[in-house]
């Protein structure tokens, strides 16, 4: 059979600009894929070929002719790296079930979902839903995870390095410390597998079941770390008012999932403020200046972090 050629995305082709190892990765990745689909007998199905941040998807036919898809990620950090062993563990109950892997290719095949995704909720519908599937995801954590905290702590050193005029107030700073230390410190923060970005378009619609969870970046946690990324996608619905915005999505996904709203609530401003000084140091890093989208993004950092509190 004729090995399959295909040009990537050009909203991948983009990640170029990351650095060395994603355009080592991008470079290696055409020849990756048609390896892939033949060695797993696969055919693809149309010519489509769907990308995330990170990861190439595209639909195939397996050799008995099931619809899957093989989804190949970056392989450059740890955050893909137990996405297989994630999968296979909670073996379709609540997420996309695994068909095949080659953990070390950082290759997947995965049950053919819908592409319709959570985007088309409204939003507070789509936060009892995504809370709903929180129960079904948080089982006991495999050994093999890596604890939540253990990146924690050292983002939260990097952030305890950082000068003090840097654009994210000087208290929200501090109080992300000192909350972040705590957290890291509590046992109860880590013991069960967190998926580490449920949001919107990480839900797909299926058939036997309404929504399945896929992309899962899994490490040993506490539930209470989950609800931040159902807050910062899609904010500007949320535009003429911020605050009432994320306080309504909040509250709905603490009271469906049973969450401890204080605890819940020292996550999200733990994870935003951290989420604003990965934009601080991406341009610190590449010595220039904020770009007007990482400003934006750092305010609405802040103004998350600060909605959720009284
Ligand atoms: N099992 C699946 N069935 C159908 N489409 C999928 C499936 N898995 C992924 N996709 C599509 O590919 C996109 C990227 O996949 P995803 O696993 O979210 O990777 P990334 O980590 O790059 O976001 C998704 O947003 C979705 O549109
Ligand atoms: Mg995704």
């Amino acid at each position: 059979m004729a090995r399959v050629t295909i040009v990537l995305p050009e909203g991948l082709e983009e990640q170029r600009e990351l650095g060395q190892d994603w355009a080592a990765w991008l470079d290696r990745l055409p020849r990756l894929f048609s390896d892939i689909v033949a060695e797993w007998e696969l055919t693809r199905d149309g010519d489509d070929l769907w990308h995330g941040f990170c990861s190439l998807v595209a639909p195939v036919h397996t050799a008995q002719g099931e619809a899957a898809v093989l989804k190949v990620s970056f392989d450059g950090d740890s955050e893909s790296e137990h996405e297989a062993l994630a999968l296979q563990h909670w073996h379709g109950d609540g997420v996309v079930r695994l068909l095949r892997a080659d953990p070390h290719r950082r290759a997947l095949l995965l049950e053919r979902l819908h592409r319709r995704d959570l985007t088309e909720m409204w939003d507070l519908e789509a936060c009892e839903i995504v809370a709903g599937l929180y129960p079904r995801l948080h089982r006991p954590a495999l050994p093999q995870l890596t604890a939540v905290t253990s990146y924690v702590e050292r983002w939260l050193d990097d952030l305890a390095g950082q000068p003090r005029d840097i654009p994210i107030p000087r208290r929200m700073v501090e109080q992300t410390l000192s909350l972040g230390r705590d957290l890291v410190a509590d046992p109860a923060s880590v013991g069960v597998i967190i998926h580490g970005d449920l949001h919107y378009e990480n839900v797909l619609a299926a058939d036997r079941e309404p929504w399945i969870v896929i992309d899962p970046k899994p490490m040993s946690g506490d539930a209470h770390y989950e609800p931040a990324p159902m807050l910062w996608n899609r904010w500007e619905e949320m535009a003429d008012d911020l605050r009432a915005g994320v306080r309504r999505r909040f509250h709905t996904l603490v009271d469906a999932a049973g969450l401890h709203e204080a605890r819940a609530r020292d996550w999200v401003v733990v994870r935003m403020i951290l989420n604003a000084n990965w934009s601080v140091q991406d341009a610190q890093a590449a010595g220039r200046s904020l770009h007007e989208g990482e400003r934006d993004w750092i305010t609405r950092c802040i103004a998350i972090g600060k909605a959720v509190q009284d």
